[in-house]
């Protein structure tokens, strides 16, 4: 959540400021802004909305300093505002802050501030920053000092760039558990929360640690602790590659993205699984382990892999529900007890893991703060740890080496579609390799899957050969003020993560359920005017999820379901019938969530949502 940049070189500074910012927009478009240093003046541009706000202002401006930090900010403190936009100055305009994260003490210290005769001039708890360090500065004009003594005082966890006028050629970065990295380039430095904002510029770049604070100048970087110790680290080559966002023939990234899917499941089968005949091959490679940068596999033994009594996933949003899968599809193959927590859920828990405990980590982005916070804490406990990403440079990245990357490329609409299915499939390949590894399924079933989920990339095909009845379907219930979702089984998640994408896209309320809780409360809410979405497909739970729906249908609910191609049962009970092609239940989460992002997409399109960066949301969540 937000996005830090900055420059330091012989090009002018706000064209790069401004390019490192469209590559962070991702973590927030609430404001954005710059500050530059220019004849010994600071600049601050800044302004309310979508950085493309910030460009119409800049084009009137021609600032041609070398030197500035920038920002662009999803609101935590204080509304979305220009006043509230980042950067932030001290009284006097000569320190300006820019700030990710929450300064948690920040009240107590705009007391002290404000009895000293500081003037703020925004709701944010980021101006503190910008005031404590101004105020240390003046004692004895040792800037490094004054960062140093001010973020002592600053409690949460946050990253912050900061400038100082009285010295143009530098600029202060602080990282106390968040992600900022120092790109370095040929007579030119660049600072960024995430790698790939700099990536055009240079491939070359220093990760600042924990509790780390950097003091960069054109010609490279010194780390120093929070305590003054000098650190030093050389810089590593960035695996991350230069990223063009381009929609293609699309008009938005999402259906970009969903359209994906088939072959972001192609990349990921065939390094994980090429032949079913063999292992799956998620074990790390002998030689994969010299290197700070991290690479894919798990490195467990076979002993360890087969002590292993407890399995613990935590995750948010998308990544929750791909999760609770991951917990039917692993228990089912492996027998191996499995539970799945909202990761900020674990905060000030006790979390009950052990040296016999494999934690789970799922975040597409690996930045998102809680999800962090609990492998942290589950790694303390002395519980193995894996993570699942779409960020092999990412802060999840460095904090495991038990790695499973997806092979997604960089998702850019906010709401995450191919990510889910690529960590849906990790899920079904982690459960493959740890039934393989403790001789826990018979072998037979296990290719039967295997043969079964490479077939999935031709069947999500076929339904997304299928989007125009899907939007019609979509045309028909686009007015509608609540929706309720619900499966059983492998699809009670895939209900809440179709209630999550229509929720999130289009603004309308929607709810998931697991089918047999309907009618415990939740039953009460429908009338006809409220469509009820149930996930039906052939299996263990097939007939009793029918009976929930005409429970619902008995209730005058408007009916609308995902079924398999072929099903005559349902033309009885149901309006609208989305199809999926027939398949094992145990994979079909894999399709059904495909006909419901779809018809979110097209609701949300037909209502001209803002699709690919929907309000309020970012798409890396680093506050907790
Ligand atoms: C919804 C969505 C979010 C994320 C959640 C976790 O479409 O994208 O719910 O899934 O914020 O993000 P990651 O996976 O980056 O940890």
């Amino acid at each position: 959540m937000c996005g830090i940049v900055g420059y330091l070189g012989t090009a002018k500074a706000v064209p790069v400021l401004v390019s490192e910012l469209k590559c962070l927009e991702y973590r927030g478009y609430d404001s954005a802004g710059v500050a530059v240093i220019e004849e010994g003046r600071l600049r601050v541009l800044k302004a309310a909305g979508k950085l493309a706000n910030l460009e119409s202002l800049l084009r009137t401006e021609n600032a041609y300093a070398t030197v500035g930090i920038g920002h662009t900010r999803w609101a935590t403190h204080g509304a979305p505002t220009d006043k509230n936009a980042h950067p932030h100055t001290d009284s006097e305009g000569q320190i300006a802050v820019v700030h990710n994260g929450i300064i948690e003490n920040y009240r107590d210290l705009k007391d002290e501030l404000i009895s000293k005769g500081c003037k703020f001039a925004s709701d944010t708890d980021t101006e503190v920053v910008a005031h404590l360090v101004s105020t240390y500065y003046h004692e004895d004009n040792d800037m490094l000092k004054a960062v140093m003594t001010a973020v002592r005082r600053l409690k949460g966890i946050y990253a912050l760039a900061i400038m100082n006028v009285e010295e143009p050629d530098t600029i202060y970065a602080v990282n106390h558990h968040y992600s900022l990295t120092v790109g370095l380039g040929d007579n030119e430095s660049f600072l960024a929360s995430d790698s790939l904002a700099y990536r055009q510029y240079t491939n070359q770049m220093v990760r600042l640690d924990q509790s780390e604070i950097a003091v960069i100048t054109k010609n490279g970087v010194r780390l120093y602790g929070f305590d003054g110790a000098e650190a030093s680290r050389p810089p590593t080559a960035s695996d991350v590659n230069a990223f063009v966002a381009d929609k293609g023939q699309f008009k938005h990234f999402l259906h970009k993205e969903i359209s994906e899917q088939p072959v972001v499941l192609r990349q990921t089968l065939t390094k994980y699984m090429p032949d079913v005949n063999k292992p799956v091959l998620l074990r790390k490679a002998d030689t994969a382990s010299s290197g700070s940068a991290p690479s894919a596999g798990i490195s467990l033994t076979n002993m360890q892999l087969r002590g292993i009594e407890r399995i613990q996933v935590v995750a948010c949003g998308t990544a929750y529900h791909a999760s609770l899968i991951g917990k039917y599809i692993i228990e089912e193959l492996t027998s191996i007890p499995v539970e799945v927590e909202i990761a900020s859920e674990c905060r000030g828990r006790k979390l009950l893991v052990n040296e016999r405990t494999l934690t789970i980590a799922v975040s597409q982005s690996g930045e998102t703060a809680d999800t962090l916070a609990a492998l942290k804490d589950a790694k303390s406990r002395g519980s193995f740890t894996l993570g699942i990403t779409n960020r092999a440079d990412s802060h999840l990245a460095h904090l495991t080496s038990n790695l499973i990357i997806t092979q997604c490329g960089i998702e850019v609409s906010v709401a995450a579609t191919k990510t889910y299915v690529a960590q849906l499939v990790s899920f079904y390949l982690l459960a493959m390799f740890l039934a393989e590894e403790r001789d826990a399924v018979d072998p037979g079933r296990l290719l039967e899957l295997k043969k079964g989920l490479m077939l999935i990339p031709t069947l999500q095909e076929k339904i997304l050969g299928q989007e125009e009845e899907i939007r019609q379907a979509a045309n028909k219930y686009k007015s509608v003020q609540d929706v309720v979702f619900m499966g059983r089984g492998f699809n009670y998640p895939t209900a809440l993560e179709g209630a999550l994408k229509l929720k999130e896209l289009s603004y309308i309320h929607a709810s998931g359920y697991a089918a047999g809780e309907l009618k415990h409360g939740p039953i009460a809410v429908l009338d006809e005017k409220v469509p009820v979405i149930t996930i039906l497909v052939p299996g263990k739970v097939y007939e009793k999820t029918l009976s929930n729906a005409q429970e619902a249908k008995a209730r005058n609910a408007q009916m609308i379901c995902v079924s398999v191609e072929g099903d005559q049962n349902v033309h009885h009970t149901f309006d609208t019938i989305l199809t999926i092609p027939p398949v094992d239940e145990f994979l079909s989460p894999l399709l059904a969530v495909v006909p419901l992002q779809l018809f979110s997409y097209f609701i949300a399109e037909a209502l001209g949502k803002d699709v690919d960066q929907p309000r309020n949301l970012a798409k890396s969540v680093t506050v907790e």
